[in-house]
């Protein structure tokens, strides 16, 4: 094991929770909740998803956490230093892999949405007669997908080269709040349109009858995402924690964070959806590309100053949403190759900028010239989703949770968890209760159903 730069620290109790709480709020608060929700049954789905963050995604984050903060080391090392010559480590193996996967194509689908926020700060945006034509003519173009993608790869580059103070931290805080402030404000905008009143009660009004196990499931999966888990991004991010970040807290406030920007965007996007004729609110993932667009188009027809501002400022909500998920995506990575290759930080940085891009040209131009080149029936960008989102990922939250309930010293995780006994946690025995039984067997499930279901 090789280390030769100095570790950074989180230098306030603010920074830890925006830098993680940025993790977490990505393309999937925005895009995809929203899109789960309206194939699934509105508020009945919500019900579910917040039992889903309650009981799975706060143990699984704590264990992430106390990890990550008992070894101050990235990922694989963090494994390794806990648990010496066991095939654990191979957990943190997967963690920084599908890191790096998912990079590769959330960098991609990033890339789309700077080039919707420049189209709209431009006016080009709401112009077309058909949105669904307009994004296949762009998502299949060789090389202006690929342009944006590099830039967007460029920005994470920029932020992380500058280490976890000067980086990370110091552009968490701005971007989050800048964040909440645009969440905020399109809300506000969302609530005046004219059908805000159905897609409101679209969104408040349980139906029931919807709710099927693989509702169920697929809630559990979107928390997985949502919440960063099981990808080496919060561990490592919990390696940067001081002593007295409060584990337990700190992970209370990301799950809630997260999901009130989740059940937000959900404000800003079904009022919207709702307020324009024949527009449904399950059209699945071109909602943000296709259909809302399309609102927005129909909806300030009169006044298209109107709709610039709306369409960019949500783009650019997207936009930041994404950034600060690439980051510790990003991060995962290079702090692997910073210690364990002992390259330094600029280096590393680059070499992951790079090979990650590399695959992100793969993923782009299997929406168009490479559509025709599947593995297993699938496209290039479908494969690494498929490998990351359906495999890896919940095998490497069952493998967590087995490794902070089983294999981990019971003292160890109460010591991590309390700061030495100094910060009560009365609900100690709960925890070890669903990291021992309740979450392996919900992952497992997820597992089953994701592959044979
Ligand atoms: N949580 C992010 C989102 O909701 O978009 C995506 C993500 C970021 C997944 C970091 C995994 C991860 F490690």
């Amino acid at each position: 094991m090789k280390v030769t730069e100095k570790r950074d620290n989180f230098t306030s109790k603010l920074g830890v929770v925006l830098a993680a709480a940025g993790s977490a709020v990505g393309l999937g608060n925005v895009w995809r909740f929203p899109t789960e929700v309206g194939n699934n049954g509105g508020a009945a789905f919500i019900l579910i998803y917040l039992l889903c963050v309650i009981g799975v995604g706060v143990p699984v984050m704590m264990s992430e956490f106390l990890i990550g903060r008992h070894t101050h080391a990235n990922t694989i090392t963090a494994f390794s230093k806990l648990a010496p010559g066991k095939w654990w480590r191979i957990e943190g193996v997967a963690g920084v892999f599908v890191a790096f996967l998912i990079l590769s194509y959330y960098t991609v689908i990033s890339g789309w949405t700077l080039y919707y926020l420049v189209q709209s700060l431009r006016g080009g945006l709401l112009v077309s007669q058909d949105y669904s034509a307009y994004f296949t003519a762009f998502s299949s173009d060789p090389y202006i997908p690929i342009i944006y993608a590099a830039v967007f790869m460029l920005m994470t580059h920029w932020v992380i080269v500058r280490g976890v103070q000067s980086g990370i931290e110091r552009f968490s805080k701005i971007m989050m709040p800048m964040l909440l402030l645009i969440i905020g404000i399109l809300v506000v905008c969302s609530f005046g349109m004219p059908g805000a009143g159905t897609g409101l009660r679209f969104l408040l009004k349980p139906d029931f009858s919807k709710v099927t196990a693989s509702v169920v499931l697929s809630a559990m999966g979107q928390a997985f995402f949502s919440l960063s888990l099981a990808m080496g991004c919060l561990c490592t991010y919990a390696s940067y924690f001081t002593s007295d970040t409060k584990l337990v807290k700190t992970a209370f406030s990301v799950c809630s964070i997260d999901t009130f920007v989740a059940v937000l965007s959900g404000f800003i996007i079904f009022p919207a959806v709702f307020s324009v004729p024949n527009v449904n609110p399950d059209e699945g993932p071109g909602l943000v590309f296709v259909t809302l667009p399309n609102v927005f188009n129909i909806a300030f027809h009169n006044v298209p100053v109107l709709g610039y501002a709306f369409s960019g400022m949500f783009y650019l909500l997207l936009l930041l949403a994404a950034l600060t998920s690439a980051m510790s995506l990003h991060e995962s990575v290079t702090a692997y190759v910073i210690e364990s290759m002992g390259i330094p930080r600029k280096k590393a940085s680059a070499m992951v900028s790079c090979s990650c891009m590399a695959l992100g040209v793969l993923c782009s131009l299997s929406f168009g010239v490479l559509s025709d080149v599947t593995v297993f029936g699938l496209t290039f960008f479908g494969l690494f989703d498929f490998c990351a989102s359906k495999i890896i990922m919940p095998a490497g939250g069952l493998v967590i949770c087995l490794f902070a309930g089983w294999y981990l010293d019971r003292k160890l995780v109460y010591n991590e968890l309390t700061n030495g006994g100094t910060v009560p946690f009365r609900l100690f025995r709960l925890y070890v209760f669903l990291v021992r039984y309740v979450v392996p067997v919900a992952i497992a499930l997820i597992f089953i159903n994701e592959l044979f279901g």
